[in-house]
């Protein structure tokens, strides 16, 4: 969740004038300690003393650790700053000094809302990295919503975007796929750049980006689509934001908890000792302590079929009414390596690598392909689509209509559907497309009761991993509220 987010705060009288709040706010704190400890270096990641298993399990408690106010949750405000909707700078709930809920700071925890497994079971089946619920769905950007319909129009009105958590399953799978997705495209454009005047088409893995051509002078990119004209894949965020999971965990850092990690000024060439939100707190996670999380949130079991009666011919009917083009169900990758990288670098996926996984080794176990990597089910193709005016947002941005295709594997397992989360079944997600999804929409709309019943055997055959992460052991630790 980084769009609109670029700015940091550095205001010399905000920061001294937070600082002696923290310190104020410290003294009283007796008996209380930061929730997170102990600390964990890059150099103790790729030292080797620790086993994958310790890597994991290091990563589950960054995910799952509550931040509290000496671990640096929240944020100052400085209200000479105009800007109130950047991390760093965001007002708290009539002034509540931690909360916020509509703009972020909404949470103490990834686990909050990354909790359940499966929403199919009664009760829900609970796990670490899994879905959220509408009451966990952030409000992202928000400001102005009209619970009481003042404007008298017949619905609340509310910009901005709402989004329900999805999984983090597979996660290693999807990034790996976008990783050499993005060296492809990277190549094709130095191929326009060697061929000035020539038209270079970008496909990749059998999906179609447009097109791109080299002038001598410039690059023109007005033929691409579905991504950025940079040309990097971004798997993660709904509308294409995020090439890597860690890329993502720092934005989500700081946007539910005023967490800032070290690396967000490292990146910037900042000092490490940088208090960018002003809240008295430095450091608060460290290089080494988003390793792991990167680490936790890509080796975890990935979604599986477990086939329904009428799920076959269901799938030749979603292949036949185009569901297919956009939910593309196989994937397959070229290596069985997946790399970790600090600093990571958009463009450049094999930059920095510090650690490297196979891809086909436990928990993961993507499935082997002879003569290449492994193939991921993943029911998607990594690319943002026009899906029209009735899934539209509000933000005035060209992108209002368009989100990346969602990843169907788990769909059995994870309503309520679509970004927002508005339909509770799977009909009324399919029937909500709209744009260039239409055809295949109103394809669905027309079909016989029983092959509407085939296609849905075949969605709900579509599961989560069961029991995601019981190899990682009991808790680790308490702590003092
Ligand atoms: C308040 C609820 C909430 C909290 C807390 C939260 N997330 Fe999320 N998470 C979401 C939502 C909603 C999305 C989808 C965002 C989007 O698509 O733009 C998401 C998406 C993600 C994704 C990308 C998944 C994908 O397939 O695109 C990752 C990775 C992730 N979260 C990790 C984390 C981590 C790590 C933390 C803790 C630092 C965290 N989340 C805390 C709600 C939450
Ligand atoms: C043009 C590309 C495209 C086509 C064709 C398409 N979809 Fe989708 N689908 C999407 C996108 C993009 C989303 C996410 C929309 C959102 O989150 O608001 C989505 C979401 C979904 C979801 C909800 C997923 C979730 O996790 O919330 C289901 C179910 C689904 N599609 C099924 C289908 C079926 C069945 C068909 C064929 C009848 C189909 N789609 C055709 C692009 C497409």
């Amino acid at each position: 969740m980084t769009r609109g987010f670029s700015r940091l705060r550095l205001s010399a009288a905000a920061l001294l004038c937070a600082g002696m709040l923290a310190a104020s706010a410290d003294a009283q704190l007796v008996g209380h300690a930061p929730n997170l400890g102990p600390r964990l270096t890059q150099a103790q990641v790729t030292s080797g003393a620790l086993s994958l298993l310790d890597l994991r399990r290091e990563g589950r408690r960054i995910f799952t650790t509550p931040f509290n106010k000496l671990d640096g949750h929240g944020e100052a405000y400085d209200p000479t700053n105009p800007d109130h909707t950047s991390f760093g700078n965001r007002p708290t709930l009539q002034n509540n000094g931690t909360f916020l809920r509509v703009n972020g700071l909404d949470a103490q925890t990834c686990l909050e809302c990354h909790g359940i497994v499966s929403n199919s079971t009664i009760p829900a089946t609970l796990g670490i990295g899994g879905v959220g619920g509408m009451n966990t769905s952030p409000m992202f950007m928000t400001r102005n919503i009209d619970v009481d319909d003042s404007a008298n129009n017949g619905f609340a009105a509310f910009d901005g975007r709402l989004i329900n958590p999805p999984f983090l399953f597979g996660a290693a799978g999807v990034e790996a796929l976008g990783k050499e997705m993005t060296a492809d495209l990277q190549a094709l454009k130095m191929q326009a750049m060697l061929n000035p005047g020539t038209v270079i088409p970008l496909i990749t893995k059998g999906v179609n980006f447009g097109f791109i051509s080299y002038d001598g002078a410039n690059f023109d990119t007005t033929g691409v689509v579905g991504i950025e004209p940079d040309l990097v894949v971004r798997p993660f965020g709904r509308k294409g934001e995020n090439f890597t999971t860690r890329d993502f965990d720092r934005g989500a850092m700081q946007f539910h908890m005023g967490m800032q990690p070290v690396e967000i000024f490292d990146l910037q060439g900042l000092p490490t000792n940088t208090d960018g939100d002003g809240d008295g707190v430095v450091n608060e996670l460290t290089i080494g302590e988003m390793s792991v999380l990167h680490l936790f949130a890509n080796l975890q079991k990935k979604p599986e079929i477990i086939p329904q009666p009428g799920a076959f011919e269901g799938f030749i009917t979603f292949m036949a009414m185009g569901c297919g083009d956009c939910h593309k169900p196989v994937l397959v990758t070229d290596s069985n390596d997946h790399n970790f990288s600090y600093p990571d670098v958009g463009t450049d996926p094999s930059a920095n690598i510090y650690a490297t996984v196979d891809l086909r080794q436990a928990p993961m176990n993507f499935l082997d392909m002879p003569g290449a990597g492994v193939a991921v089910f993943l029911f998607a193709d990594l690319k943002r689509h026009d899906m029209g005016a009735g899934l539209m947002e509000s933000f005035g941005s060209p992108l209002d209509a368009q989100f990346t295709t969602a990843r169907l594997w788990g769909i059995a397992d994870t309503a309520p559907y679509l970004h927002d989360g508005r339909a509770t079944t799977l009909s009324e997600a399919i029937l909500a497309h709209g744009g260039e999804a239409l055809a295949a929409r109103n394809s669905f709309a027309g079909l016989a009761p029983g092959q509407k019943l085939n296609v849905l055997a075949m969605l709900r055959s579509l599961r989560t991993p069961v029991s995601p992460n019981t190899n990682l052991g009991p808790p680790l630790l308490n702590v003092n509220n």
